[in-house]
């Protein structure tokens, strides 16, 4: 396919957290299809590694460093958030051994975070602003429609029982 033809040709895309996981691999399906990227990441050196390898492949990528203080995301998705992630309410003493399970949890979802790309891409193009990605995702999102509430008291009741706290 020449680069014309390319579904986001001449695009220019933003993609925040664009260093790792479902933000390089949706970095690099972009550029695949054609945009113009922008990989931003607080980790300026992650994402200026994302932006070499795509200038690799011919295509066009500038590195920002930013900082965004929130972010919507999918179901559970392997990716190295496990290690990365700071784990609110968790003590110092625990948080490498429930790094250490969040990581085994997400390893055996076998979800790779460029199936979250792809979703994203058909997303921009079909122009729908939510796009549950994966089983759990849609279940939930299902819910949030349904039964709103009823998702927030399951959220609260998870937060409490949550495996990946201390001490159960
Ligand atoms: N992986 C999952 O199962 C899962 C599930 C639900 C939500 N999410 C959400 O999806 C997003 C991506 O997750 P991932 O699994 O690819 O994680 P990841 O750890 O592989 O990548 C996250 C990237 O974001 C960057 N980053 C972290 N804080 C930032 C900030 N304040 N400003 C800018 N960049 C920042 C990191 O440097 C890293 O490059 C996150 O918002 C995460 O909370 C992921």
């Amino acid at each position: 396919m020449s680069n014309a033809d390319k579904p986001f040709h001449n695009d220019l895309v933003v993609v925040t957290g664009a260093g790792s996981g479902i933000g390089r691999a949706t970095a690099l399906a972009f550029a695949a299809n054609g945009a113009r990227l922008v990989a931003a990441d607080i980790n300026l050196a992650a994402a200026t590694s994302v932006c070499e390898l795509i200038r690799e492949r011919n295509g066009e990528a500038h590195a920002h460093q930013v900082d965004v203080a929130d972010a919507a995301g999918p179901g559970f998705t392997s990716t190295s958030i496990a290690r990365s992630a700071r784990l609110v309410g968790v003590p110092e003493a625990e948080q490498e051994r429930v790094h250490e399970r969040l990581a085994k949890a997400l390893r055996r979802r076998r979800f790779p975070p460029h199936k979250v790309a792809r979703a994203v891409l058909l997303a921009v193009l079909q122009d729908r602003p939510v796009v549950p990605v994966n089983t759990e995702a849609r279940v939930t999102y299902a819910l949030s429609l349904v039964a709103p509430r009823a998702l927030r008291a399951l959220a609260r009741q998870g937060a409490r029982r949550s495996p990946f706290r201390p001490g159960s």
